[in-house]
């Protein structure tokens, strides 16, 4: 699947069924391949326990196919119906303040109930036997985004079993873990596992790998709950693609671990949603106010295609303004069409618009669609159109291995999350500003877990892996990559210890490097790091004060410390021992970049460069039109330099291959 495919989100149970054929042929007319349905289904096809409704959607399904859709299945649990939570309520999820969470919207299960685990298991099976061999279903999704509403830590009564039963697989005895978890600090031994409470609602802090374990157990239940529907639609549904949509900005469990049980990495993009729900500066608010970010979303599709092994598709693209963020402004003209494209040249297989048509009542009656709920056309679909013509233009692409990586380890996240040292601490943030600074400089990115084979990459990015194995280390140093090495890498073991070496760890021998303290500072502190190559830049928060033998490429100018070294180089590795930021950032990627042999562009700020197979693609997210960085003779397959406002241009670099 080189070529782009397109589709939709469709809730066929909130339409007259006489309205079913009409879309259908509206879709296929309009060029789009598939179409998604069936997500939140269950309480319509099975009203009470054992009685099941299935001939709408049988009918919906031959509708759909027989006008020449493919049919993305999904299975239902995002949304059990309120006869199995009346017959089993402790299903519902427990917030963290201890209060169960109630029906009547969503995703209003937990991940540690075993009822509900089974109950899920017996749907999907009824779905996939119903619906697994159907020639118009071609792929399925399981379940909705998994952490929507933030369902996937709960503080059930199953989840404190659950969580009882994981700690004595990990530790065997409850000694072990008292040794694992230092209780003696502030004498919080236990003497069995069934003592073991969930570390919320406590008087202070929780003990950190009684936290990190409890991230990770919660982490697991997400796992095995995906897992368990894999297996079954594997039996039922043969030969047909597997996925689940991850959401943007969500590093609440493992999605290396769940991705790799999936055939393509479902990804939810709403690039406007997403930063008006971020933490970015007002400025940088209002300068994207309607083009979105320029690399949130690609941040996302490399992030998501590489846990794909290269197969990524956008199962939700926004068409127009959201209903769910904190103020929900238009796109631009012409955004939806960019954000297609651009998810296209960061890899996307599909793109699927959420949704059809805009709903007339209940929760989402202010959310955009393809079309108007008078079923006119809304802005979004007269830019699919567009979309439809310039894929004719296109030859098939493939993307292409990256040579820059990136280390991505949920566990590292969520430790920096558990001791912050820093309030201000930007943890996940660091990997959005390294990526950023990457692809600012017109380079490719591709991500790398725990796990995965570092090998054939120039460079890796470690922006912040907190939690360093012994293992992951040696695997980096046998992979010949040269290394960037951020602030906190290696400063704890697995089991969240300061190493015995002290900070960082497993990349000492890497780095050369020794952390004998750190601070954080409040953003009034004004202090700075001096280069050797003459620059000075401030910085602000976390820092470290470091010993080493080896090349010091900048030292703090400091009220403490001063002089101390604050960017190290060995002969692999660079190690930052602060958190640059903005144009600080930059300069030293770019210098990282320059170190490993890499080629960078000198890139407007608004514009973004991305290739696919021969394919370039540049995409402006500024007011004005912009000019092409300069390059090779161009053969203009889509729009020309420069490039204008809310436009992309796509060419071939001294024309087609032969
Ligand atoms: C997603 C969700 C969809 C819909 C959409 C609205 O998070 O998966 O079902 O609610 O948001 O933007």
């Amino acid at each position: 699947m080189s070529k782009l495919e397109l589709g939709v989100c469709y809730y066929p149970e909130q339409w007259d069924p006489s309205e079913w054929r009409d879309d259908a042929k509206r879709m296929v007319e309009m060029g789009l391949d598939w179409v998604r349905i069936a997500e939140f289904t269950w309480g319509l096809i099975e009203p009470a326990r054992g009685q099941f409704h299935w001939d709408w959607l049988d009918e919906v399904i031959e509708v759909l196919g027989q006008a020449g859709l493919k049919i993305m299945m999904s299975t239902p649990t995002a949304a059990p119906p309120k006869w199995l939570i009346d017959e089993h309520p402790e299903i519902l999820p427990v917030g963290p303040d201890g209060r169960v969470r109630g029906y009547g919207s969503r995703r209003h299960y937990c991940f540690s109930s075993q009822i509900y685990l089974a109950e899920a298991q017996r749907i999907a099976t009824e779905y996939a036997r119903r619906y697994g061999k159907n020639p118009h279903v071609h792929a399925w999704q399981i379940d909705n985004e998994y952490n929507d509403h933030d369902t996937v830590l709960s503080y059930s009564d199953a989840a404190c079993s659950g969580f009882r039963h994981w700690l004595e697989q990990r530790y065997g005895t409850i000694d072990a873990l008292n040794q694992a978890w230092g209780t003696v600090f502030w004498g919080s031994l236990y003497s069995g596992f069934d003592q073991i409470e969930l570390p919320n609602g406590l008087v202070a802090a929780p003990n950190p790998t009684h936290a990190l374990d409890f991230m990770r157990y919660s982490s697991d239940r997400v796992r095995l709950f995906n897992r368990a529907q894999v297996d079954i639609l594997r039996i039922h549904a043969p030969g047909r693609d597997i996925t689940h949509n991850f959401m943007a900005g969500s590093f609440e469990f493992d999605h290396h671990a769940v991705a790799a049980d999936l055939d393509v990495v479902g990804f939810d993009s709403y690039p406007l949603g997403n930063l008006m729900g971020s933490t970015m500066p007002d400025d940088e608010k209002r300068r994207y106010l309607r083009t979105g970010a320029p690399d949130y979303q690609g941040f996302h599709c490399d992030l998501y295609r590489s846990q794909g092994r290269g197969r990524m598709w956008i199962l939700e693209q926004q068409p127009g303004p959201v209903d769910w963020a904190a103020s929900n402004p238009s796109p631009a003209e012409g955004m939806v069409r960019l954000w297609t494209w651009a998810a296209y040249a960061h890899g996307a297989q599909a793109v699927m618009f959420f949704r059809w048509r805009q709903a007339k009542y209940a929760q989402e009656q202010y959310h955009s669609a393809l079309l108007r709920s008078d079923n006119n056309l809304d802005q979004a679909a007269v830019e699919l159109a567009q979309i439809v013509k310039d894929r004719e233009t296109l030859p098939p692409a493939a993307r292409r291995k990256a040579k820059v990586a990136m280390l991505l380890d949920y566990s590292s996240i969520w430790a920096a999350d558990i001791l912050p040292h820093d309030d201000d601490f930007p943890n996940s943030h660091i990997f959005r500003e390294w990526y950023a600074s990457l692809r600012q400089l017109g380079v490719d990115v591709d991500f790398l877990g725990p796990e995965d084979d570092p090998d054939g990459y120039a460079l890796i990015l470690l922006p912040q892996s907190m939690i360093m194995s012994t293992d992951l280390a040696a695997k980096l140093t046998a992979s010949g990559a040269k290394l960037v090495i951020g602030a906190r890498s290696g400063s704890k073991t697995p089991q969240m210890h300061t190493p015995d070496n002290l900070a960082p760890g497993a990349l000492a021998a890497l780095t050369g490097v020794r952390v004998t303290r750190v601070e954080s500072l409040p953003a009034l502190a004004q202090e700075y790091v001096q280069l050797t190559n003459g620059q000075r830049y401030t910085f602000t928060g976390w820092r470290e004060i470091v010993e080493t033998k080896e090349g010091i490429l900048a030292r703090f100018d400091s009220s403490y410390c001063d002089g101390s070294p604050a960017i190290v180089r060995s002969d692999r590795a660079t190690y930052l021992a602060m958190l640059p930021r903005g144009t600080f950032l930059q300069s030293i990627l770019k210098q990282a970049l320059d170190w490993a042999g890499l080629k960078t562009l000198e890139c407007d700020p608004d514009m973004r460069i991305a290739r696919r197979g021969t394919l370039h693609f540049a995409f402006n997210f500024g007011d004005i039109p912009k000019s092409l960085p300069a390059g090779d003779h161009r053969t203009f397959l889509i729009g020309t330099d420069p490039v204008n406002v809310g436009d992309l241009a796509v060419w071939q670099e001294n024309g087609p291959p032969k």
